[in-house]
């Protein structure tokens, strides 16, 4: 909670240059319980390399089509560096997919589909196929802003408590996991403000705020929990207590997970999610950038990039 608070007519609050860090990791000695002993924590979390790169990927190509409607200098600048870092995320979970998931044998295409569906059907500029007429474009566009600002404000408290959470290391945790999930964590608090400056910037107003999180909110947990129920159902040390979405063992799994400190509980995750809902809120409040780039500071994948950058 160090951020500066930004005066009320500055456009960008975004208070660092956005920087694409290319990494890239080496997932070959990390176990498929990557905490050890936790097959329950290990795929809520895994899961994410299957939901986020089809997301981070729709980002980048609406926020291309965003640009030209800023006519903001600072904020078109802060725009192109958020592109490249959701591109970089993409990139790095998609490897979480083909050099882990798939590596450790889990079946991951039929869920990625569900979640493509969304973003390139349901989102694409003609949902479903359908043209949206001349006149709506830019509501359309300015709509689906305001869902993915509501998302990053997801982002953002979750990249907090990925940094701060200090159970995965005293679990024993898989170095190369803790560091592509901070190292994304970081970077997502870097850029916690641009999403929601485009939106106040484009004319997005309060009203819709509430309802894209009213959307954002389940559709969230909807695919957190499909998604990782999916993965559950296919380990064999917990397949037989039958991990269903919608089954007892999952959700009494992950109040007592959240207890212990390893997830975040589903309480928690509608207290942030109410924040949102405040006509004050301010995502350069929610988490600092000095936090995140002391975690970038000693990352291993983003000292490995800086080092290959330099040379
Ligand atoms: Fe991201
Ligand atoms: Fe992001």
């Amino acid at each position: 909670m160090n951020a500066p608070t930004p005066s009320v007519n500055q456009v960008s609050q975004t208070d660092t240059a956005l920087l694409q860090r290319k990494v890239s990791f080496d997932f070959s000695a990390s176990p498929l319980h990557w905490i050890p002993n936790d097959p329950y924590t290990s795929h809520f979390i895994s899961v994410i390399h299957t939901i986020l790169p089809a997301g981070e990927f729709f980002f980048c190509r609406l926020y291309n089509k965003a640009l030209p409607y800023i006519d903001d200098e600072k904020l078109k600048q802060d725009v192109k560096g958020f592109i490249k870092q959701e591109a970089m995320h993409a990139k790095a979970h998609t490897g979480g997919i083909s050099n882990f998931l798939e590596n450790q044998e889990m079946e991951v295409g039929s869920f990625i589909k569900q979640v493509e569906w969304l973003f390139d059907s349901v989102l694409h500029d003609k949902p479903f196929g359908r043209k949206v007429p001349k006149q709506l474009e830019r509501d359309w566009l300015v709509l689906r802003l305001g869902l993915i600002a509501a998302v990053e404000h997801f982002t953002c408290v979750l990249g907090k408590y990925a940094l701060e959470n200090t159970q995965w290391d005293h679990e024993g945790a898989d170095p190369t996991i803790l560091d592509i999930l901070r190292w994304h964590a970081s970077e997502e608090i870097e850029h916690r403000s641009v999403a929601f400056d485009v939106y106040q910037h484009l004319g997005g107003n309060y009203p819709m705020r509430y309802l894209q999180m009213l959307i954002a909110f389940p559709v969230v947990i909807g695919l957190w929990v499909k998604g990782s129920s999916h993965l559950m159902a296919q380990d064999s040390s917990i397949a037989s207590k039958r991990p269903k979405a919608f089954g007892v063992y999952f959700w009494r799994e992950w109040q007592r997970k959240s207890k212990s400190g390893h997830l975040p509980s589903l309480l928690w995750l509608a207290r942030q999610a109410s924040r949102y809902f405040s006509p004050s809120y301010n995502p350069a409040i929610e988490a600092s950038t000095e936090q995140a780039q002391a975690y970038l500071a000693q990352s291993p994948a983003a000292l490995r990039a800086a080092a290959i950058n330099a040379a």
